[in-house]
């Protein structure tokens, strides 16, 4: 991966692969995020909850170069990623699935794969992953449903072979179905032992379930870290920080 910056500065731990330290962000002059501290180990399940406008998007575009870092540092892998631009970010192994899905809507769903592969990526991995991209392959992106646009997403982004893969509300306004199956596919990837997971959700119940560990977002700060047993066990925890409920 490109390095930038001094990697040797900062007690990173020998697993630890995105670190955010003193992350203050936003939009234009704008901060949104406020003094954020974030790692992740290699191979975790990092679930992100936290109620609308929380920052959680932020949160992940600031990771990807999106929005702007007003201070503070990312580090992947114990180097400098902050000064990268998007694509750099994630051509060193960084990987979003946006909120707002982003696939090209007047390319086919096989255009829509082939141009996101990258290294050793196939489009019949995508496939396999997702038949029923297969049965829409010749078909718009503007053509697909809600789900299989969503899936399409989720094939973009791991065609460019990310190993921390950061998913920005997969399940939003999808089917039931549609959404256990998303999350069988994320438990898959995550025991391939390939991949870093974040998921942020509104789910809550979804994304503890699946998740070692949760942050709550509250008005662009972090204000809880912990396993996300503590958190399914002790929902009082979850009402108190964020205001959410497990049901909600
Ligand atoms: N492009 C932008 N320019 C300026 N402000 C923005 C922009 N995007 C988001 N914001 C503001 O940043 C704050 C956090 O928004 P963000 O989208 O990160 O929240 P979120 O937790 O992802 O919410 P949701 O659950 O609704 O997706 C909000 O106050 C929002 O209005
Ligand atoms: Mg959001």
């Amino acid at each position: 991966m490109p390095a930038c910056g001094n990697s040797t500065s900062g007690a990173v731990m020998a697993d630890t692969v995105l670190r955010l330290s003193g992350v203050t962000a936003g939009y234009g002059p704008t901060h949104i995020l406020r003094d954020v501290d974030l790692s992740l180990e290699k191979g975790e399940r990092l679930a992100v909850i936290g109620r609308n406008g929380a920052g959680k998007t932020t949160l992940l575009s600031t990771i990807m170069g999106i929005a702007r870092l007003h201070s503070g540092e990312i580090r992947l892998d114990g180097d400098r990623i902050d000064v990268l631009s998007s694509y750099r970010r994630n051509a060193a192994g960084l990987g979003l699935v946006p909120q707002t899905r982003d696939i090209f809507k007047s390319l086919s769903v096989e255009e829509n794969i082939l141009c996101a592969l990258r290294g050793d990526a196939t489009l019949e991995e995508a496939y396999a992953l997702f038949p029923r991209l297969k049965e829409r392959r010749s078909n718009g992106g503007a053509q697909l449903s809600g789900g299989e646009q969503q899936m399409l997403a989720i094939a973009r982004t791991l065609a460019t072979r990310p190993r921390v893969v950061l998913l920005d509300e997969p399940l939003e306004g999808l089917a039931p179905v549609i959404c256990e199956m998303l999350m069988r596919t994320f438990e898959d990837l995550a025991r391939d032992g390939r991949h870093t997971i974040v998921l942020v959700e509104q789910h809550a119940e979804a994304a503890l379930a699946f998740a070692d560990r949760a942050v709550l977002m509250s008005n662009g700060r972090i204000v809880h870290d912990g396993p996300a047993a503590d958190l399914r066990e002790n929902q009082d925890l979850l009402h108190r920080h964020v205001g959410l409920d497990l049901n909600s």
